[in-house]
């Protein structure tokens, strides 16, 4: 698919703008703050839900205005469709298909995108819940009927947060809990499917991203994703909290809080050993009032070379796993879905990199249909992508050329 218009209202410093695109390649150039990121930003919100910058919607509605829309007519193959999204400072967002309402949730099944940005260095670096949100948002843009597994999940989980807060605070012990036993049922059935289609998907991501690894870096690193399970007894959130893992933790993490771990040829279920975890942690759970397991507190482990790259990987290791990630994602999309290649965006990518692997990264993502690529500077993004150059400045744009390459 590619975007044939985007126009934006009241959108982060945008008032008003229209943008006509086509396929193949685009690049937004301007000065530092102009309003380069915004664009992709606003398209990249469409596919997912949210930002890759802010977690809240206040700060992506102009500063004074009291609704942002973002609207993007959509085309996939011959079929043109028209999403638009409207952000409201109070009460819920909105979103139309085609001039008819829709729930908001419905928009990424229509919108397909993949965005690299420097913030993706925090998958590689960062905290475990920025790589469940990396996975998640594939999950959904894969299989768009998982957002609402994922929702309900969120919620029974909260359910069951303030039924453990509560039966703390009047000092209830663990088997005098029927209604706990009630919300367990359902923590499991939703959680059991989140878990094993991560699961699936980090093995089928497997191969695309020694590919993008090896196409970006020409070098075999040996990239990995190595999943852990809290069920499993795994705690990524605390066991790596702001230290350095070990290559002992991604082995042995399983170990550690005395969760008998199964056998290779055990045939017990993500479910059966979801519901064994939260009854040997129940104690536990009633003692700190969370919920202790689940894919909520679950990880996957970035390893090049056998060792984890949190912590060990060079800064332009990183970087290079984060592109390889988003390029394996892309890969994916492009492989199994309906609505053709994703829309490829690149933030600010090109200037991290050095000349061989711009050019490397550019090929590889040539033959997607439609890519958009910010930069400051025009001369850091390789010949073949600015094809077409839209100039951005405060929060206008002002003109665009195309050149002939
Ligand atoms: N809600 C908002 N209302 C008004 N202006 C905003 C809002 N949010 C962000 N801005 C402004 O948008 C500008 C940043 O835009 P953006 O991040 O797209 O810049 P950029 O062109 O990508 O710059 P850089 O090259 O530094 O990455 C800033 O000047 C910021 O103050
Ligand atoms: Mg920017």
């Amino acid at each position: 698919m590619h975007v044939a218009r985007l126009s934006l209202t009241d959108y982060r410093n945008y008032a008003r703008a229209e943008l006509e695109l086509g396929p193949g390649a685009t690049v937004f150039v301007g000065r530092n703050g102009q309003g380069k990121t915004n664009l992709v930003e606003a398209i990249g919100y469409l596919s997912t839900l949210g930002s890759h910058r802010v977690s809240g919607d206040q700060a992506l509605i102009r500063a004074g205005a009291d609704a942002a829309i973002v609207r993007a007519l959509l085309s996939h193959g011959e079929r043109e469709l028209l999403v638009e999204l409207q952000l409201n400072r109070q009460g819920a967002n909105k979103a139309q298909l085609n001039r008819s309402q829709v729930k908001t949730r419905e928009l990424p099944r229509y919108a397909h995108s993949v965005l690299f940005a420097p913030e993706d260095l925090a998958i590689v670096r960062g905290e475990p819940s920025v790589r469940r949100r990396m996975l998640d948002e594939l999950l959904v843009q894969r299989t768009p009927r998982l957002a609402g597994v994922m929702a309900d999940y969120e919620r029974v989980l909260k359910q069951r947060n303030s039924l453990l807060k509560s039966a703390r605070a009047r000092g209830l012990v663990a088997d005098r809990l029927p209604t706990l036993d009630i919300w367990d049922e359902r923590l499991v059935d939703l959680g059991a499917e989140l878990i094993d289609q991560r699961l699936a998907l980090i093995a089928e991501l497997t191969a695309p991203l020694a590919n993008a690894y090896e196409s970006i870096v020409d070098a075999d690193h040996r990239p990995e994703l190595r999943p852990t399970l809290s069920i499993d007894g795994a705690d990524p959130d605390e066991e790596t909290g702001g230290r350095t893992p070990s290559p002992a933790d991604t082995e042995s993490a399983t170990e550690t809080a005395g969760i008998e771990q199964p056998t290779s040829q055990g045939q017990r279920t993500t479910a059966d050993r979801f519901a064994e975890a939260l009854g040997l942690l129940r104690p536990k759970e009633l003692e700190r009032g969370i919920t202790l397991v689940g894919p909520h507190r679950d990880d996957v482990v970035l390893l090049l070379n056998g060792l984890p790259a949190k912590g060990y990987a060079s800064h332009g290791e990183s970087w290079s796993f984060a592109l390889a990630l988003r390029l394996a994602s892309a890969e994916l999309l492009r492989r199994d879905s309906s609505t053709g290649d994703p829309v490829l965006m690149l933030d600010d990518v090109f200037a991290e990199l050095d000349r061989l692997r711009r050019e490397r990264l550019a090929a590889a993502i040539g033959g997607f249909e439609q890519v958009l690529v910010t930069a400051a500077v025009l001369e850091d993004v390789p010949e073949p992508l600015t094809a077409r150059i839209v100039h951005i400045d405060a929060g206008q744009v002002v003109e665009s050329e195309t050149t002939d390459v």
